[in-house]
């Protein structure tokens, strides 16, 4: 008989993997093929933004693939207006139309190209520390770590700033540049975040030289942060970027990615200099509208934030927690000491958490639903 851990032989080992089988979800919780249950503070990457299974997600997906699961975007449809408008209603106000696609490295290949094609210029500036997705252009907006060693031979024109020195950006903003794209909230990098007056900066910086400004909310986006977005929250001191990219929790597990962006932007994109075969397929549609409408029934951003301050105040008694970086439901915990073992210590009490490129950080990135009483279980697990 197969077993979960069979695929091991077939599939490439492109990953260090836990060693639980993911059978059955539901809220915050994740069942093995064993029986056993796993508290969830990693959210399957950030991706179960809404909990796993949300019964009206799970509703609309039922109904939609008994409907029509996918048609390309030479029809009109429904359930894609539908998630449009939807997405539309809930962004800052200046970003009024959206582009589907499947992820968050296509969403910002496709947030380049926009830039590059708007501003008929090339370079693009990002951060030391970010992460950008895998693809071509992406990995090469990528300097953390080893990725753009992987991505080789990079896209050419991309240069890279200091994350929160506006000086080092100045240096580099040419009238070359076409966009500077960035991580409001750097994740992987061990959840790092500038002062407000760094947002503010860069968006004098983008109007006063011309430049596209693009937020990767991959991560930030759909409600982490307790807010919509970390476009326009007052932690990025209400800056609006031109171009807003999303994926992880957007379709609540069904693979999405979208673009926002600006009127002026949307004026220069014509037909055919974007597409995708699966972007914007009914089925993933139906998983938008469900996602935004679960967040908004449920009211997850206030739990968040409330829930949030709780954690907060917890980990203040665990005496091994040197800081809490991040806001919402994207927080970095940062220990003394090495956090690998500390994870794989949660791990053997049932509880799932992340590591980071920093060491020292524990990444949590849970569903928007977790309450108090599943932070008291962490809580007690982590002291
Ligand atoms: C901030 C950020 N941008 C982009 C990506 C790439 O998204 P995807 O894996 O959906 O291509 C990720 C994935 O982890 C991410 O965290």
């Amino acid at each position: 008989m197969k077993t979960a851990f069979d695929e091991d032989q077939h599939q490439l080992a492109t990953y260090k993997k836990m060693p639980i089988a993911a059978e059955r979800g539901a809220g915050v919780w994740i069942y093995t093929n064993e029986g056993e249950k796993y508290l969830d503070l990693y959210g399957g990457h950030a991706v179960a933004g809404t909990g796993h299974c949300h019964p009206h997600v799970v509703e609309a997906l039922q109904k939609q693939a008994a409907t029509l699961i996918f048609y390309s975007n030479l029809v009109y449809s429904e359930a894609r207006a539908r998630a449009a408008e939807k997405l539309v209603s809930i962004a800052p106000t200046a970003l009024t139309k959206v582009f589907f696609c499947n992820s968050g490295t296509e969403a910002n290949e496709n947030a380049m190209r926009m830039a590059r094609m708007s501003t008929r210029r090339e370079k693009i500036i990002t951060f030391s520390g970010g992460f950008h997705g895998r693809t071509a252009d992406a990995i090469s907006a990528t300097f953390l770590g080893k990725y753009r060693e992987i991505g080789k031979p990079n896209v050419p024109g991309h240069v890279e700033a200091e994350f929160g020195n506006i000086d080092s950006v100045r240096a580099l903003a040419d009238d070359t540049v076409a966009a500077i794209m960035l991580e409001p909230i750097q994740s992987m990098a061990g959840v790092r975040m500038a002062q407000p007056d760094f947002y503010r900066s860069l968006r004098e910086l983008c109007d006063e030289r011309g430049i596209v400004l693009i937020y990767d909310e991959v991560q930030t986006g759909v409600g982490r942060t307790g807010e919509w977005f970390f476009a326009s929250s007052d932690a990025g001191a209400n800056v609006v970027p031109d171009i807003v990219t999303l994926a992880k929790a957007l379709g609540s597990g069904v693979p999405v990615g979208a673009c926002l962006v600006t009127e002026a932007i949307a004026s220069q994109i014509k037909e055919n200099d974007l597409g995708t075969t699966f972007g914007g397929g009914m089925l993933a549609m139906a998983a938008v509208t469900a996602t935004l409408e679960a967040i908004e029934n449920d009211r997850m951003l206030a739990n968040v934030n409330r829930v949030e301050a709780y954690l907060r105040s917890r980990l203040r008694e665990v005496e091994q927690v040197k800081a809490v970086h991040g806001l919402g439901f994207l927080l970095g915990i940062e220990f003394n000491d090495k956090a690998a073992p500390v994870h794989q210590n949660l791990l053997d009490r049932k509880i799932i958490t992340g590591t980071s490129s920093n060491p020292n950080v524990l990444r949590l990135l849970p569903p928007l639903c977790l309450t108090e009483e599943h932070v008291d279980l962490f809580v007690k697990a982590l002291a």
